[in-house]
């Protein structure tokens, strides 16, 4: 965990503006800075970014948030390392708990020896006829090769002797290079053309190897290690980056060697899983750098297999508003082969046309092989459907296909619900409000206390009005700025961050935005809660006078004496 006080001081050192005009230019315009918005097109500037508040909205498309918020969305990072590097900016060490995560940080000896193998096997590459030849002959040229850092590891027992000194080293095993037996190590990687697989930022993580000629297992992997998860990285992905956003879709390809022909012909957009299925994390991740993903798998039985298990992987990572489709290559085509054979256009004309979308994939899969006319094969489709359609979590999409599976069994689509299937909820956060909510007297008190944590205890909770639709958050709002009693404003947004205020916090500190430097929040304040407590004066004595005088007790009779008088 990253202690509070520490991300305290890190939002007071760093300038928002600062952050973000590195990378997306800002222009002034009045007390904010103004861009047009880097996560959604538009063509005039509605992303505001406030000095004063620290904090950056989007009035097109509501993005929002702190420095740390807008590093995690733009540069697509996790929270700690958003924290790190912000830290690293303004040249503050992060305390030692911090780095004590849930999972251990790998000790840096693992980056080191991936790094400095890699640049080994990059090496005998360039002194390796029989590798370059290979490579060749698959139609690659030097430059792709360079682009994905590819290697080759000699044939010989320990090669990896010859950078490591130590090669009895404990960071050798760790990192999945060496392997141990009983009575010896030896090197993993031997007699094969060598792909480092990096995560997000760039850092090797772990390798492919493949075999030059026939030989078992035709690619090796390294191990899970701790700086290595198949199910969470991506081949291809760092290299990717780029192209993908310039392209606006990405493709999900089998192999290694997919990626890199691909890259070969100018499609650069395409990165493969690590010879395991898509996982879940692997959309998602992907679903963060675009709204379109193609999954392009072999035209073989292995190909169609892994289509479907990327599609049921797929369901619980599913949002409204963006594709997920499949294009099916002929019986024993592979992206490789394709794009070789036909050229880029041809495999470009096929992602175009040629793919089936998700949700036709699966109705079709599901409806293949069924007797649709018997009721008997109609409650067959359901029965298989069922726990399919309850991973759905995008709730438009995932109704859409519901009722297209109750169209084909011939059952109201309301009825699927009686049967047992549970509607498609939305299990992630909505789709974030563009319209804003509409004002209230608490909303603009709730607002003031985020200003000002320290004055809620001037505010009784009696005196809430049940009627407002801020009611039930408010209070807990109140409570929770009361404990947390949080020196600034984007402090408290990462204080909410993930907890159930965090939505009302954003869209508090959206609607502060507007209010400029010289806005006297504190004589605000006095007013709204004076406001509240004449309002709610007002309601108690309509209250107690609404009552039979006899059913008042003697002190709500003296109440309302006082209420009358003043
Ligand atoms: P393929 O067998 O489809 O190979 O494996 P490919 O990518 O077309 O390779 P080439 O064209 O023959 O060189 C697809 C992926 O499955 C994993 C690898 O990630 C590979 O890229 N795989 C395959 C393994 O991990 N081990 C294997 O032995 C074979
Ligand atoms: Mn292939």
């Amino acid at each position: 965990m990253i202690p509070r006080d520490f991300i305290d001081t890190l939002l007071a050192r760093v300038d928002i503006v600062d952050v973000i005009d590195r990378r997306v230019s800002l222009k002034k315009a009045g007390q904010n800075y103004q861009a047009c918005c880097p996560f959604h097109n538009e063509k005039t500037p509605s992303f505001t970014v406030s000095p004063t508040k620290q904090f950056y909205h989007c009035f097109g498309c509501g993005a929002h948030g702190t420095a740390l918020g807008f590093l995690m969305e733009y540069e697509h990072m996790s929270f700690p390392d958003a924290v790190a590097a912000l830290a690293q900016d303004v040249g503050l060490p992060i305390p030692e708990s911090a780095q004590e995560s849930d999972r251990p940080k790998p000790p840096p000896a693992l980056w080191d020896a991936l790094e400095q193998a890699a640049q080994f096997y990059r090496q005998q590459l360039k002194s390796s006829p029989r590798a370059i030849d290979y490579l060749k002959q698959r139609g690659l040229t030097g430059t792709i090769a360079a682009r994905y850092g590819m290697g080759y590891a000699p044939d010989d027992w320990s090669p990896l002797k010859q950078v490591f000194s130590d090669y009895s080293a404990d960071a050798l095993a760790a990192s999945g290079l060496v392997i141990d037996n009983e009575r010896s190590r030896y090197d993993r990687f031997r007699d094969r053309i060598m792909f480092p697989i990096k995560n997000i930022k760039g850092q090797i993580v772990g390798f492919g190897g493949r075999v030059l000629d026939k030989g078992e297992p035709k690619y090796l992997n390294s191990p899970e290690t701790p700086l290595f998860h198949k199910g969470s990285e991506l081949y291809g992905l760092f290299e990717a980056r780029a192209a993908i956003k310039a392209a606006g879709r990405a493709i999900v390809v089998e192999g290694y060697m997919d990626v890199v022909a691909l890259a070969q012909h100018g499609v650069e957009f395409s990165v493969a899983a690590l010879g395991t299925a898509t996982t879940p994390i692997h959309v998602r991740t992907l679903l963060r750098h675009t709204d379109r993903l193609i999954y392009a798998f072999d035209g073989d039985n292995a190909g169609r297999k892994a289509a479907w298990r990327a599609l049921e992987n797929s369901l619980e990572a599913l949002q409204d508003g963006k594709e997920i489709s499949f294009l099916f290559l002929p019986e024993g085509e592979d992206p490789d082969s394709t794009i070789r054979a036909h050229g880029q256009a041809a495999f470009l004309r096929l992602l175009d046309n040629d793919t089936l979308p998700l949700s036709a994939f699966l109705v079709r899969e599901l409806a293949s092989g069924l007797k649709l006319d018997t009721q008997e094969g109609r409650a067959s489709l359901l029965k298989q459907a069922k726990p399919l359609l309850e991973k759905i979590t995008a709730p438009m999409l995932g109704s859409l296909i519901q009722r297209q599976i109750a169209e084909l069994a011939h059952v109201p689509a309301n009825e699927l619900t009686q049967m047992g299937v549970k509607p498609t909820i939305a299990r992630r956060a909505p789709p974030r409000p563009t319209r804003r909510p509409a004002p209230s007297r608490l909303r603009s008190l709730a607002r003031m206390m985020l200003l000002n944590p320290q004055r809620v205890a001037e505010v009784d909770q009696a005196w809430l009005d049940a009627n407002d639709p801020l009611f039930e958050h408010l209070a807990d709002l109140m409570t929770w700025l009361r404990d947390i009693g949080s020196p600034s404003l984007p402090s408290l947004a990462e204080a909410a961050r993930g907890s159930t205020l965090e939505s009302l916090v954003n869209e508090l500190m959206t609607d502060l935005l507007d209010k400029d430097d010289s806005w006297d929040w504190n004589a605000e304040f006095d007013g709204a809660v004076r406001q509240l407590h004449d309002d709610w004066r007002r309601r108690r004595q309509q209250d107690l006078a609404a009552r039979p005088l006899n059913s008042l007790s003697a002190s709500e009779r003296q109440e309302l004496v006082d209420l009358a008088r003043s």
